[in-house]
């Protein structure tokens, strides 16, 4: 998954719209873009539009932010919405792995509940809003067999620990948001699971978030949150690797696979060791991941 755009779940405008948008995911909001006396309706809009949407042949993967787990409002989000049997749930603000883990265990039942395979529902969980997720980061390691991918937040974090920016002047992150974002990526990594980038919440300056999403997709992560469709190609094109990416990996593979015992060879005057074949091999598995929806 390339492009996750997060749609509020209490807008029939914003969700019709969502379908077309070319999102590789669409993360359907129960938490803070809706308020709490629209939770209720929300519940039931996203359960409508889910049961509908997966009757589409061609649909993006379908997910519902609930609220966190230290709120009341996270068992009646699952309850709403499992009947529609949605592709995985998005968990904010987790302290530990302990929460994916707790969330885990309240799916078995939700799934028991409502016919559905179990374990079929995914989890991706939003690390570091809060400071102690920052710090416990290696708990999500193994937390459940259903997490599928971590991502941070740094917008929820910089109200957390005061901060009054998460950016310099230049746009570039401010060092404790780089912090967790880095944390994110190593985390995911380890866990065998989808590194994806945080939001960029300006969303008309397109080059911003081109530049943004380029270093993203440089640094290994492998997919973006977004806000609002305009976001969706940008971030689509930066996680897709280029003709020209896929055929240097192609090479690269060629030539190990023409000399099947040499540790290293060399290649338009540049020296490629193993470290370059897992990397080549990983652009095209992600050229093969782009092209599945
Ligand atoms: N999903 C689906 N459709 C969206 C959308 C989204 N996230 N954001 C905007 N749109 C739609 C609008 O409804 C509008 O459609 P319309 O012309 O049919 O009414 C069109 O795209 C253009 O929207 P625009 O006028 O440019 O933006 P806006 O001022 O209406 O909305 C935001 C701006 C930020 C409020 C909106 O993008 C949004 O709600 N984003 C998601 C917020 C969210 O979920 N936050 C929580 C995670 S951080
Ligand atoms: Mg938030």
């Amino acid at each position: 998954m390339r492009s996750l755009l997060f749609v509020p779940g209490d807008s029939d405008r914003k969700l019709a719209k969502a379908l077309s948008s070319g999102a590789d995911a669409l993360i359907l909001d129960l938490e803070d873009s809706v308020a709490l006396d629209r939770k209720a309706e929300a519940r039931a809009m996203i359960r409508d539009f889910i049961a509908s949407a997966k009757g589409q042949e061609k649909r993006p993967r379908l997910y519902v932010r609930i609220n966190s787990l230290n709120t009341d409002f996270w068992s009646a989000d699952l309850e709403g919405v499992m009947p529609a049997g949605p592709d995985g749930i998005i968990l904010p603000k987790p302290r530990s792995g302990e929460d994916v883990h707790r969330l885990s265990l309240a799916l078995d039942h939700a799934e028991e509940a409502a016919g559905l395979k179990l374990g079929s529902t995914r989890i991706i969980a939003i690390t570091t809003e809060v400071p102690i997720c920052v710090l416990n980061m290696p708990s999500f390691i193994g937390s459940s067999t259903r997490l599928e991918g971590l991502t941070w937040g740094a917008e929820d974090l910089s109200a957390e620990i005061g901060s009054t920016a998460t950016r310099e002047p230049n746009g570039a992150l401010t060092s404790p948001y780089r912090l967790a974002r880095d944390l994110c990526l190593f985390t995911a990594v380890s866990a065998g699971v989808q590194p994806i980038d945080t939001v960029f919440i300006d969303f008309r300056d397109q080059d911003g978030l081109r530049a943004e999403a380029a270093a993203a997709a440089r640094d290994g992560f492998t997919g973006k949150l977004a806000i609002h469709p305009d976001q969706v190609a940008i971030i689509n094109e930066a996680f897709t690797p280029s003709q020209r990416e896929i055929d240097h990996a192609r090479d690269i593979i060629a030539m190990f696979a023409a000399s099947p015992d040499a540790g290293v060879i060399s290649l338009n005057g540049r020296m490629y060791d193993r470290p370059h074949l897992t990397r080549a091999e990983r652009v095209l598995a992600r050229a093969g991941l782009a092209n599945k929806e």
